[in-house]
């Protein structure tokens, strides 16, 4: 399996974030100074991804232009003499190749993936969600291409969740292949506890063969009306092999605030620059609030 296209969808309106994403596409929202897709297309490239297709609708071409190059910029940088500035502006429009498709109509993951076929063609391929970041020294995708290159499956990401969490993610079912990698069986979106298989949750990243665009076809519309992945992902179960593999790393659910606040003092605290002066201001607070 040779992974180079990686399909990440950003349709979505954004809604958890009225008011800022009434005006700026939810994507765009940095973690500190980087906006949170910049993480997400750094994790494909890291991973080998040699072009990004977008699924995007209106409003979202700040995010395509994000990764373009801006000469005006990069010629008053350099004018100004800020060489390291310039550096990275320069290397963010040169990171990976870009393509967008449009979905006109939000009908659901499993739509917003089959509108990326054509220019999918007939390659596997991975799927990001940008509403997860997931931080590790060996990027999850490429985890998980590695697995899918060892087991020559598709190969699902999954993360252990508490048993009252699975209501909120594709939980994955099947049989041990090793410590963190399971033959799955079956997916189920969303179940209530009582109803869950196991508590390994999809929390967005994912190895799909191309077969998987056949079943996006065939699928009707499931949960909440929506053409569900999972579906999709069901049916692909039952004619090749699909694997889960518990994957490395630590996942922030960027998509909703507590997540976002999450993944911000987390990364202030990471920097070296910022560290000292994050553990100083938070101390502060909980005197002041506790
Ligand atoms: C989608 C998928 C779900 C997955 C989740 C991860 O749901 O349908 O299987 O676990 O993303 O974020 P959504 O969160 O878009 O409702």
């Amino acid at each position: 399996m040779k992974i180079r296209k990686a399909v990440i969808p950003i349709a979505g309106k954004g809604t958890r974030f009225l008011p800022a994403t009434k005006q700026i596409s939810k994507e765009i929202i940095p973690i500190l100074k980087t906006p949170m897709i910049h993480y997400v297309v750094e994790e494909a490239v890291k991973s080998g991804i040699e072009q990004v297709v977008f699924v995007t609708s209106y409003g979202k071409e700040e995010v395509e232009n994000y990764f373009d190059r801006n000469f005006e910029l990069e010629n008053f940088l350099e004018k100004n003499n800020k060489h390291d500035l310039l550096n990275i502006i320069q290397n963010i429009g040169k990171m990976v190749e870009i393509t967008t498709v449009r979905q006109k109509e939000q009908l659901g993951l499993g739509h917003a993936v089959l509108t990326a076929k054509n220019v999918v063609g007939s390659e596997d391929f991975a799927v990001l969600l940008g509403d997860d970041l997931i931080f590790n020294d060996v990027p999850v995708t490429k985890q998980l291409i590695d697995v899918a290159q060892e087991q020559n499956g598709s190969v699902i990401g999954v993360m252990e969740v508490a048993k009252d969490q699975t209501n909120k993610y594709g939980i994955v079912d099947g049989s041990k292949v090793n410590y963190s990698t399971l033959k799955m069986n079956r997916m189920v979106e969303k179940p209530s506890p009582d109803k869950a298989p196991t508590n390994l949750a999809t929390p967005g990243r994912y190895i799909l063969d191309n077969e998987i665009f056949k079943m996006l076809e065939e699928i009707p519309r499931g949960a909440g009306g929506e053409y569900q992945l999972t579906d999709a992902i069901n049916l692909l179960c039952s004619k090749k092999d699909v694997y889960a593999h518990i994957f490395e790393g630590d996942r922030f659910d960027t998509g909703s605030i507590n997540g976002y606040l999450d993944a911000t003092i987390e990364l202030a605290l990471r920097d070296s620059q910022l560290k000292d002066y994050t553990v100083k201001l938070l101390k502060e607070k909980l005197e002041k609030y506790e």
